[in-house]
């Protein structure tokens, strides 16, 4: 059979060590590989490069991805994936595994059923949105790399007696804003998921300095307001001196953490041997540490996570 691979949507840590492990499983099974280059725009401009074991040498420590990456809005449209589909074939491939987030595997989804090919995903966002497995590739490179730059806002915070607003990623879903404020004993966390009031929140940071509290950090997830606002807003309310950062794509890029070079090596591998087994039309995820098929399109399946835990515990320890 022979394959192909690609990376789409916001890249995240451990793409490359998906991509390898991949194209090492498939070439166990006999399989031979291409790389789809920067996501559908590849599958558009029909952009297909061989993939052999030792394209992928030297990779699994790599973040971003060497396939590069695209948002593609155009392959939303009918005419442009149907073009797409006629070079796909030309080309002899006979399935296709998408490495991505949500509109990527949704993506997949569409070609499943459009061009009537084998399709497998593989979640791969920082986000940690997606339905079907309990963590995505690249999320806990992107928790690691927000904690570390909270624990050093943390100490010049402190020396100076100031309210820090961070801005953490994270696009609809405060998983990953929530797990970095559980990580820094962030003060306040602010999430898309739980309203939120800011004479509340303004009120609490005062009564912390009451307690002797030398700093208040305050998280906020992208998709629950911005740190620029969220800083004016204390600034009206609080004469103290606030600080604002926005982490950012910091969030992005940097070497994948263990975790997430092990995953991707889980996930990228069972992909190609579910594709070997007949299966399609599936993601392959981690559920409870077990490697899980589901349903590509889940149609409102909520995002595995402890989010209900997790705020529970935030609100006892910050
Ligand atoms: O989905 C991953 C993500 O990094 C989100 O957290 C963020 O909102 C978005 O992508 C940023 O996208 P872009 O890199 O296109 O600006």
């Amino acid at each position: 059979m022979r394959i192909a691979v690609m990376t789409s949507g916001g890249d995240s840590a451990g793409m490359n060590a998906a991509l390898r492990a991949v194209v090492r499983a498939a070439g166990a099974q006999g399989f031979s590989v291409v790389g789809v280059e920067r996501g559908f725009m590849g599958l558009v401009e029909q952009a297909y490069v061989p993939l052999t074991s030792a394209s992928v040498s030297g990779i699994i420590h790599r973040g971003g991805t060497i396939l590069r990456t695209f948002r593609c809005p155009d392959f939303l449209e009918r005419g442009v994936r149907d073009e797409a589909a006629k070079g796909f074939a030309h080309a002899g491939i006979e399935a296709l595994i998408v490495i991505g987030g949500d509109g990527s595997l949704r993506g997949a989804h569409a070609i499943q059923q459009e061009w009537g090919i084998p399709v497998i995903g593989v979640p791969g966002s920082i986000d940690n949105d997606i339905p079907g497995s309990d963590y995505s590739i690249g999320y806990d490179t992107a928790l690691n790399i927000a904690v570390d730059a909270v624990d050093k806002v943390r100490d010049t915070a402190t020396s100076h007696g100031r309210i820090f607003v961070i801005e953490v990623m994270g696009r609809n879903c405060g998983m990953l804003a929530l797990a970095t404020a559980i990580c820094c004993g962030a003060e306040e966390v602010l999430i898309p998921e739980r309203p939120f009031d800011m004479d509340e929140i303004c009120r609490r940071i005062e009564k912390g300095y009451d307690r002797g509290k030398h700093h208040a950090i305050i998280i906020v997830a992208e998709g629950a307001s911005r740190a620029s606002h969220v800083s004016y807003e204390i600034r009206g309310r609080l004469d103290r001196e606030v600080r604002m950062v926005v982490l950012g794509h910091i969030q992005r890029g940097g070497n994948p953490t263990a975790f997430d070079r092990i995953l991707a090596s889980r996930l990228g591998t069972t992909a190609v041997e579910r594709l070997a087994a007949g299966e399609h039309g599936v993601m392959v995820g981690l559920v409870a540490d077990t490697v899980a098929t589901s349903p590509l399109m889940k149609e409102d399946a909520q995002p595995r996570m402890p989010l209900a835990e997790f705020l529970h515990i935030q609100s006892w320890l910050s």
